[in-house]
């Protein structure tokens, strides 16, 4: 008799917990080490910068433990996605990232299920709009558009339309400049 596939653990999405933030840090170099884009090392051969911008939010007044998640496989972090206080205009609002997926993992939705998740956490939470800087061909599936579109200017107009923003449906969205969380500004 031939030997059956194991099927992939199932994956669970849920908040970050004390004791994540090493497992999640290495996810996210892996991933960012990959990646087509990723943020210089703040230090000479560390990690992407988005190692360390990760460890600055969490210490930040614009960290929200909430929306800190993570997705597990047999116990393992496979996946994070992080939503951190910024303000359009001086009104509340969300930055979206890093978001990160162990590159043995990819292509299987995990990505989209964390993006997805926090964006349900968000709108529960009663938050009116997403920001983030990213690749529109994946982000748009989403409903994420150009933010410009929607009237929210970019921290760095060189960033074009991949600076993008998703209303979440509550209250009125704001619109004028976007700020993110204070850490973003030194990566
Ligand atoms: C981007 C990332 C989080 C996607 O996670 P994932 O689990 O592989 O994504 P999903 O499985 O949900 O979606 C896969 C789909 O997204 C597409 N995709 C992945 N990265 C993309 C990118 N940068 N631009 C456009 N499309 C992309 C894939 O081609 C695939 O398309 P398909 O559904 O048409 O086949 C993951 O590739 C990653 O960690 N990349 C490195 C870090 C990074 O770039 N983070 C995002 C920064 S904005």
């Amino acid at each position: 008799m031939r030997p059956s596939p194991v099927p992939p653990a199932p994956v669970v999405i849920r908040q970050e917990r004390a004791g994540d933030a090493d497992e999640i840090g290495a996810v996210v170099a892996a991933a960012f080490s990959l990646a087509e884009h990723s943020a210089p090392p703040t230090r000479p051969g560390g990690p992407p910068g988005e190692v360390d911008l990760l460890v600055a939010l969490r210490a930040d007044t614009g960290w929200l433990p909430g929306l800190s998640l993570i997705a597990c496989a047999d116990g393992q972090v496979v996946g994070h996605v992080v939503c951190t206080r910024a303000h359009v205009d001086g009104v509340r609002a969300l930055g979206l990232g890093p978001l990160s997926v162990r590159p043995n993992r990819q292509g299987e939705g995990i990505g989209g299920a964390l993006v997805r998740a926090v964006l349900d956490q968000a709108a529960e939470a009663g938050e009116s709009l997403v920001a983030l800087l990213g690749d529109p061909a994946y982000y748009g599936r989403f409903g994420f558009v150009p933010a410009r579109q929607v009237g929210v200017e970019s921290p760095d107009p060189a960033w074009g339309d991949f600076f993008q923003a998703r209303s979440l449906g509550s209250g009125d969205t704001p619109t004028g400049r976007f700020d993110y969380a204070a850490p973003f500004s030194s990566v």
